[in-house]
């Protein structure tokens, strides 16, 4: 039987200010990626729809979606089956919104689903969370909702809360990028005593504050002192957006990941924060360009 798979992955953004490496969320703006099997011997050819048509590789040797499906049919003992990979690319990629781990997550239950359904979501998470480095996008990105998350020495573990439709993150991406090398660069090798416990304080204060949808205390939760100080400085005009977000009615306003999209969180006056944030980078000479988009609180799916 000819084999056709398809996932939808969620665009994540990862460490809500004082959540760093740790806490992320999973929102309404999806990859989606169809595998079709086609006759032996044609291999596997990508095409790629939407965002990153110039610049996401088609070679499946080096393509993040095929590069994790090899690994998971290798994991799983198959070779996997010849086939046309389409990738609806709709995250920005490149920009903190979890591009990469959308393509991990994606490529892993493909190649999975094509040579033995083998994986559970939490082996899901933690093969992506190895091959990305870290946990904090590809959790949301496989259980959707609100995700913390820990590594231990050869596995990670998550817990998700679901995140309910009264809140709004606004996302702005400028045309620039951060490569999420340069943004951990930026960051200090120690910091001290007092700042890691504001970070402690601030993210029990994050995650409480959605638990008890105490969402006019996001300001004081999505203060950080472990990267922001620190990268906003490589997103020119950075500052000024957060500030200008704020202004225009958002409950708080930090970095997506590691940038250089910035995100607000707003309960009412999405669009005027929107057009504040573009406004404020055109001012700077920066185009960017927006999303409005709600939690999303299921995660990577195989869809039909
Ligand atoms: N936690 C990671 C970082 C996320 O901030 O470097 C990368 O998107």
């Amino acid at each position: 039987m000819i084999q056709k798979v398809h996932v939808k992955v969620p665009a994540t953004s990862a460490n809500m200010g004082s959540g760093f490496d740790a806490v992320g969320i999973a929102l309404t703006l999806y990859n989606e990626i169809i595998f079709e099997e086609t006759p032996a011997g044609t291999g596997l050819t990508i095409e790629i729809k939407g965002l990153g048509q110039d610049t996401i590789p088609l070679d499946p040797k080096k393509n993040m979606v095929t590069e994790a499906m090899e690994m998971v049919a290798k994991r799983n003992g198959q070779a996997l089956p010849p086939g046309h990979v389409t990738l609806i690319n709709r995250i920005p990629p490149a920009r903190g919104m979890g591009s990469s781990s959308a393509a991990l997550v994606g490529g892993i239950m493909v190649g999975d689903a094509l040579t033995g359904r083998n994986l559970k979501q939490e082996d899901v998470l933690v093969i992506a969370s190895q091959l990305e480095g870290h946990p904090d996008n590809v959790a949301p990105a496989t259980y959707g909702g609100l995700t913390s998350s820990i590594v231990l020495t050869d596995t990670a573990l998550t817990n998700s809360i679901p995140v309910g439709n009264e809140l709004s993150f606004i996302t702005v991406s400028p045309e620039i990028e951060v490569s999420t090398e340069d943004a951990r660069q930026a960051l200090p090798d120690s910091i001290d005593y007092r700042s890691a416990v504001f970070n402690v304080s601030r993210v029990s204060f994050l995650l409480s504050s959605f638990f008890t949808k105490r969402y006019d205390r996001l300001q004081y939760s999505l203060q950080d002192k472990l990267h922001v100080p620190y990268r906003i400085k490589l997103i020119p005009a950075g500052q000024e957006v957060l500030d200008a977000a704020v202004a225009a009615g958002a409950l708080g306003s930090t970095i997506s990941g590691s940038g250089s999209t910035l995100i607000a969180f707003a309960t009412e006056r999405e669009r005027e924060i929107e057009e504040a944030m573009i406004e404020t980078f055109a001012a700077h000479g920066i185009s960017s360009f927006g999303h409005i988009l709600k939690a999303d609180n299921t995660g990577a799916v195989y869809i039909d």
